[in-house]
């Protein structure tokens, strides 16, 4: 069973400047609570009982947020506040932990996930990239249908969606044979972190989501850097095929990346339409501002 997730949550957040510049950028709201929150919350749906942080020393507030704030409970109690106390003492279930380990030095995706290498032992784990937001309207999640899919085959599995052509040098991109339907899983001929347009050996972008195997810790110490001066996780899997099925899991939710303004904006608008309280009065609100 998968049951560890490693999220970097390292990287400085240059793209979301100003508001990154004295938070980290995983702690900007998405409507009431921190766009990490969502993340944690996908991963724990799909299964996951131990999310381990690779951070930096700038974002201790992350851990703060999953660790209990006996001060601010103490308070809420006092004030008969209850309502917001069971809130902020549930936003994990008891059985889930959060861990962290440091990434010392920024050199790129690859080294940080290799940070948790430790922490992971011989077990398969999860990795969500925290920028990406993944909405799921069915019952059981992207990421919960890709481990399911990792325990029948073994195969590490990659989570894609099409890009529009002249964005595939922004991601990962992923050859297959043919084009998985929503859903499924094929397997995967190569991968390739950031190539030129004219290069491109298809439109399917990694979006952020794997199932891999332990093995990928020894790979990604063997692998030199690539795109960006970076040690990529992508070239670790690149490697990784040499030796075993590797599949793209093609998926059924929506993405929004938060790594940039506008895909911020785009979340903060569907997670708030949705949202089980603001939801029917922010919506009224929205076609207020479009007249
Ligand atoms: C990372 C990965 C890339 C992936 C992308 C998804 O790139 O290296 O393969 O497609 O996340 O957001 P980054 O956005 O960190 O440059």
């Amino acid at each position: 069973m998968i049951k560890k997730a490693i999220l970097p949550v390292a990287g400085l957040g240059t793209r979301f400047l100003p508001a990154s510049k004295s938070i980290p950028k995983e702690m900007v709201t998405v409507v009431d609570r921190p766009a990490i929150e969502y993340v944690v919350k996908e991963a724990i749906a799909a299964g996951i009982e131990q999310i381990i942080l690779v951070t930096h020393s700038s974002k201790t507030s992350i851990e703060n947020y999953f660790d209990r704030n006996f001060e601010l409970e103490t308070s809420l109690e006092q004030k008969k506040k209850f309502d917001l106390l069971k809130e902020i003492t549930e936003i994990l279930p008891a059985h889930v932990t959060v861990v962290s380990v440091r990434q010392a030095q920024p050199l790129g995706l690859g080294h940080a996930v290799l940070c948790a290498k430790d922490l992971v032992g011989n077990d398969a784990f999860a990795v969500l990239l925290p920028d990406v937001l993944v909405k799921d309207t069915n019952e059981k999640n992207d990421l919960s249908l890709m481990i399911q899919r990792f325990q029948q085959t073994q195969s590490a599995q990659i989570m894609v969606e099409a890009v529009p052509k002249h964005l595939v040098d922004q991601y990962g991109i992923v050859d297959v044979a043919t084009l998985p339907a929503e859903g499924e899983s094929v397997t995967m001929q190569g991968i390739v972190e950031k190539p030129d347009v004219a290069d491109a050996p298809s439109n399917l972008s990694v979006v952020g989501r794997y199932i891999l195997p332990a093995k990928i810790m020894q790979l990604l110490q063997q692998t030199p850097k690539g795109a960006g001066n970076e040690i990529q996780l992508t070239d670790a899997i690149a490697l990784l095929q040499h030796t075993e099925q590797v599949e793209a899991y093609r998926m059924k939710g929506q993405t929004f990346d938060c790594g940039n303004k506008l895909g911020y904006l785009k979340a903060v608008l569907h997670y708030g339409v949705a949202h089980p309280t603001l939801g029917t009065e922010f919506k009224a609100l929205i076609q207020e501002l479009a007249l």
